[in-house]
């Protein structure tokens, strides 16, 4: 923490669904405002807005207290738990789903919840925008954040604006091990690129500008299955960006979305699908379950009070990649239970083949022929 820096929280969770896991009820965000509310009061906040995207619950709040601030964390913990309240007298689908654990210990990171948080000096404007998405995992921003900050085909300012042409540090988490590692685009772009290729283990954790320091993006990166161990429910992750002056402009960095690539997530989270881009209303995946959405809400923060949001995928510039999205999905599921629509084995978060392995092992008999792998050497 420290004094004259703003701090940009965003904790989410699902903690009930309406109808299924399709969406949330307006009741689950009255709560939700009336708590952060009264801490907006007592002075711990200096802003917040209550958000949803499909069935997950979001808060942006704006303070003071530095990130991973036990205050901040707990009174996002106590008001989901509030939340799952109503969620549990409504009977919603899954009520409490994402809170993994019974109490609170400090911070509220491996709990449940996701979290993405960045704390910094505010320039003379300030446009950031946060981008929530539901049906997927947070390998899903890998793909978009390389374009917004390593790729000059889709950031003119790359190679254009001087503030921008020394680049942009990639903070990459290898999930699997818990390990991080910083590396320099664009002199280090192809190493950072068989990192981030892999979405399922390698997530990028933060960027920061080569020049000065200044943090420009921070997703969440927590998974959920990896927390608990077992499914829990979908990680459905965050990311927040700072635009303009030296980042990517406002437009760079919501051009690639305007490509409906493929993630991990979707129905059961084992299935590959279209990340569609929405408007805030139109953030309720019922196709299938999905496909994925994600939405963007824009904000000029002017001394931590957060002006907006404004629904940056209300315009018809992305009309084409919902079309194209839909024709995506279309196809996807036409493969049915197959790969590469359904996730390989190790990646699906549900599934019945340790059960049917175990049922019919002794019906599976020894092959007469050797195997024609029998003479290769294991890589
Ligand atoms: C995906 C998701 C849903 C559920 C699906 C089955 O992240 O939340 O697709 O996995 O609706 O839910 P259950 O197993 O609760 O019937
Ligand atoms: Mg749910
Ligand atoms: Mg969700």
């Amino acid at each position: 923490m420290s004094d004259g820096k703003i701090t940009l929280s965003v904790i989410k969770a699902d903690v009930g669904g309406y109808v299924g896991h399709s969406s949330l009820p307006d009741e689950l965000m009255e709560t939700a405002r009336e708590h952060l509310g009264q801490a907006a009061k007592r002075g711990l906040l200096i802003d917040f807005r209550v958000m949803r995207c499909g069935d997950d619950l979001e808060f942006i709040m704006t303070h003071r207290k530095g990130t991973e601030a036990e205050a901040v964390h707990k009174l996002a913990w106590d008001t989901f738990l509030a939340c799952t309240d109503v969620a549990k007298k409504m009977k919603l689908y899954g009520a409490g789903q994402d809170l993994l654990s019974d109490a609170f210990s400090g911070n509220i990171k491996g709990m449940g919840p996701g979290v993405a948080e960045m704390e910094f000096t505010e320039r003379k404007s300030e446009p950031v925008i946060v981008f929530m998405a539901d049906k997927t995992s947070p390998g899903a921003w890998n793909l978009p954040l390389f374009k917004m900050f390593g790729d000059p085909f889709n950031t003119a300012g790359l190679v254009i604006d001087p503030n921008m042409c020394d680049g942009f540090q990639f903070e990459v988490l290898d999930i699997h091990e818990n390990k991080k590692i910083t590396l320099a685009c664009p002199s280090e772009m192809y190493e950072i690129l068989a990192f981030i290729g892999t979405t399922g283990r390698y997530m990028i954790k933060a960027i920061y500008r080569t020049k000065d320091g200044e943090i420009g993006a921070v997703p969440s990166t927590q998974k959920l299955s990896l927390i608990a161990g077992a499914y829990v429910g979908k990680d459905d992750p965050v990311l927040v960006v700072r635009c303009q002056s030296g980042f990517p402009a406002v437009g760079e960095v919501l051009e690639p979305f305007a490509f409906p690539h493929l993630v991990e997530g979707w129905m059961r989270g084992s299935h590959h699908g279209p990340l569609m881009p929405t408007s805030f209303a139109q953030a309720t995946p019922s196709r299938f379950d999905g496909p994925p959405r994600v939405i963007a809400a824009g904000f000029q923060i002017a001394e931590g009070r957060l002006i907006g949001p404004r629904d940056m995928f209300d315009d018809l510039a992305f009309d084409e990649a919902r079309r194209q999205a839909n024709v995506i999905a279309d196809y996807m599921r036409r493969h049915g239970p197959f790969q590469p629509h359904r996730l390989p084995m190790e990646d699906m978060e549900y599934t019945t083949m340790p059960k049917i392995m175990k049922r019919l092992e002794a019906r599976f008999v020894q092959e007469a022929e050797p195997s024609p792998f029998a003479h290769t050497e294991k890589v």
